[in-house]
């Protein structure tokens, strides 16, 4: 890792500063980057309280220059909570080369012109994992092992700020509506998710969540899984989730990631969105994911 300074420069945080640990904001809309935590080492009470606040506080947290294995990330990660087992079945996985049964390659790589991961090819548009279960993934744990040179940037979007900057009138349409989600494994664009519910893993969730830890309202919508709207007609229902998808996707709101080797990033599914940007299939791009449990969301 390289060197750090040994001062907290955020003073958003409520807790204490952790000898040579420093947040840094990534961009005005959400995220930040912490320096001087080597995640291969354990982690003390002092510096994890920093790493919380400073989730709870930017919704995407950086750490550069790791040099992670798969042990490590696991052993991170469950600081935050117990790991989510994977819900597509295990004979739909490619890959055999992992050893924690929830850890989940995110790769085009192929080996004998199958993908050795989940989630291989180009851009995919913008989600929340696991949105389309009952309990969806609290927080999700990504670590880069290869990059391409162009593209493949992973994007995320505050949606508690989607949420705070509604019209009135659409925030009093949507505070006690649900909507349901459903994912195609393999999808990537809402022209291919597939809704045949008899297929296909799927949910309703309050369109409005409000997130647990800090109490504040987010948007629980998203343009890859969520279909229509519960005791809507398709039209209305298709109109209004057009209506919050153009709102959503408002530059404003994203910070736009591009990834390095070593990077771990770890991202809260209950206050924000990611999508990825398109790359091209002659380069190899591989990630290391995993996710941790969350809760029903209200
Ligand atoms: C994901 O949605 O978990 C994958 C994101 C990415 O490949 O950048």
């Amino acid at each position: 890792m390289s060197s750090v300074s040994s001062s907290t420069s955020v003073s958003r945080l409520s807790a204490a500063p952790a000898r040579g640990v420093e947040v840094r904001p990534l961009s005005p809309a959400l995220g930040a980057e912490i320096h001087g935590v080597d995640l291969t080492r354990p982690i003390d009470d002092a510096t994890f309280a920093v790493i919380a606040d400073a989730w709870r506080e930017y919704l995407v947290i950086l750490f550069r220059d790791q040099v992670l294995s798969e042990d490590d990330q696991v052993r991170f990660a469950q600081r935050f909570g117990a790991l989510q087992g994977r819900p597509r079945p295990a004979s739909m996985r490619a890959e055999t080369a992992v050893k924690h049964p929830e850890i989940m390659l995110v790769s085009n790589i192929r080996e004998n012109g199958k993908p050795i991961g989940s989630l291989p090819d180009g851009e995919m548009q913008f989600h929340s994992d696991m949105c389309y279960i009952e309990k969806p993934a609290k927080g999700t744990f990504l670590y880069a092992i290869e990059i391409p040179s162009i593209g493949g940037d992973t994007h995320f979007l505050n949606m508690y700020d989607a949420y705070d900057s509604l019209p009135a009138d659409v925030k009093a349409k949507i505070n006690d509506r649900k909507a349901v989600n459903v994912f195609q494994y393999g999808s990537t664009s809402r022209e291919g998710n597939n809704p045949n519910f008899d297929e296909h893993p799927h949910y309703t969730h309050p369109m409005v969540r409000t997130h647990p830890d800090s109490g504040r309202k987010a948007l629980f919508v998203n343009r890859l899984m969520t279909w229509s709207v519960e005791g809507m007609d398709e039209a209305e229902s298709a109109a209004l989730l057009d209506r919050l998808f153009d709102h959503i996707e408002q530059p404003k709101f994203i910070y736009e990631h591009k990834w390095r080797v070593g990077d771990l990033l770890l991202w809260d599914n209950r206050c924000t969105l990611h999508a990825r940007t398109d790359f091209s299939d002659k380069e190899r791009r591989l990630l290391r994911r995993c996710v941790i449990q969350g809760d029903k969301p209200y």
